[in-house]
């Protein structure tokens, strides 16, 4: 789509100033224009994590009430500790949205066999900093951050080593499940036929503890979500006024996930790049659905991308699941 550099808005007697949408992040914008035409309003969740959002993501991992990030962090040592048993050949660990490179140290530090070790992320300020340090902690292994997206990695530095992919977090469960199975499709083909994949999946529990981990009682999960009209507002010109939305999160349990919206508090209106949206008191924008997965449907899910569950781990009272996959031939 090729977009006007100017564009001049007339609503009713409302003369609009000119915004130059050219000096504007043009698949940020599309997406957004996109998006906020649809019946139900909707922002793509890859926009929450500027530096703020991440700040704010990190924020989260640390509240008592969002048990996938600790839960998981507590699987990982035992994990390593049986990956460490299994694995004889020298692996390549491949990590996708690496982040802060905190959860691969539980597995650099019990499995001997990891040589090599390549965090991909889009944020390359970030993923060399983050690098820097694990190079000093693990000066045996071989570092090799790869900035890039997920999606399109684009190539893999040549390894003679047994590939293992790495993908924590529950991160899948932000793909709606089509998109979680072309990842998956994505990431074998990338990875090749005989590697591996240890991802961390959330699981299906009662709905008042979902409830809590996203309705945080200080409003941390408020503030990320938030955060995306305020990206709007700094990187597209818009005048979204943030006092007239409020973060509204749900298990919507016919389809296991969670939903994340920001809820208009009155008829209101904005502009975003210069284009005028109308939003109804109670009307949303839906930001966010974080997928549950049962392991026999998360099992099943993998199997539809090609990929075999070795073996899986359940944390105590099920509350997060962890799947060694492998590559069918
Ligand atoms: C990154 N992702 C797995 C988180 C989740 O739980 O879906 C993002 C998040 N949204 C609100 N709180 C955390």
């Amino acid at each position: 789509m090729r977009l006007a550099t100017q564009t001049a808005v007339n609503v009713g007697d409302e003369q609009h100033r000119d915004i130059d949408v050219t000096r504007l992040e043009p698949t940020f914008l599309r997406e957004a224009w996109a998006g906020l035409e649809q019946e139900q309003k909707a922002l793509s969740a890859k926009y929450f994590y500027d530096e703020r959002g991440s700040q704010y993501f990190d924020d989260i991992c640390a509240l008592g009430e969002y048990y996938p990030y600790r839960t998981e962090m507590s699987m990982l040592p035992n994990v390593a500790d049986e990956l460490a048993q299994m694995s004889e050949d020298s692996l390549t660990v491949v990590e996708f949205g690496a982040g802060s490179l905190i959860k691969i140290r539980p597995l650099l530090r019990a499995v001997p066999s990891i040589c090599t070790y390549v965090p991909i992320d889009v944020s390359g300020e970030h993923l060399y900093q983050a690098t820097r340090a694990l190079r000093h902690e693990f000066s045996d292994v071989r570092i090799k951050p790869h900035v890039a997206d997920m999606w399109e990695p684009g190539e893999l530095p040549p390894t003679k080593h047994q590939l293992m992919g790495f993908f924590p977090g529950s991160t899948i469960g932000n793909f709606d499940p089509v998109d979680a199975v072309a990842f998956l499709k994505r990431v074998k083909s990338y990875l090749g036929s005989g590697s591996q994949l240890l991802i961390g999946v959330d699981t299906k529990k009662s709905p008042a503890i979902l409830h809590r981990a996203y309705n945080d009682g200080r409003g941390i999960t408020a503030a990320f979500n938030l955060n995306m009209l305020r990206r709007l507002n700094n990187e597209l010109e818009a005048d979204i006024n943030l006092k007239q939305f409020e973060h509204y999160a749900y298990y919507n349990a016919p389809l296991g996930r969670i939903e994340m919206h920001l809820v208009s508090t009155c008829d209101q209106n904005f502009s975003v790049g210069g284009r005028r949206f109308y939003m109804h008191t109670g009307e949303s924008i839906h930001t966010e659905n974080s997928y549950k997965y049962s392991p026999k449907q998360f099992r099943h899910l993998a199997a539809n991308a090609g990929w075999a569950c070795q073996r899986q781990w359940l944390a105590d009272g099920d509350m997060f699941a962890m799947y060694l996959l492998s590559a069918e031939r």
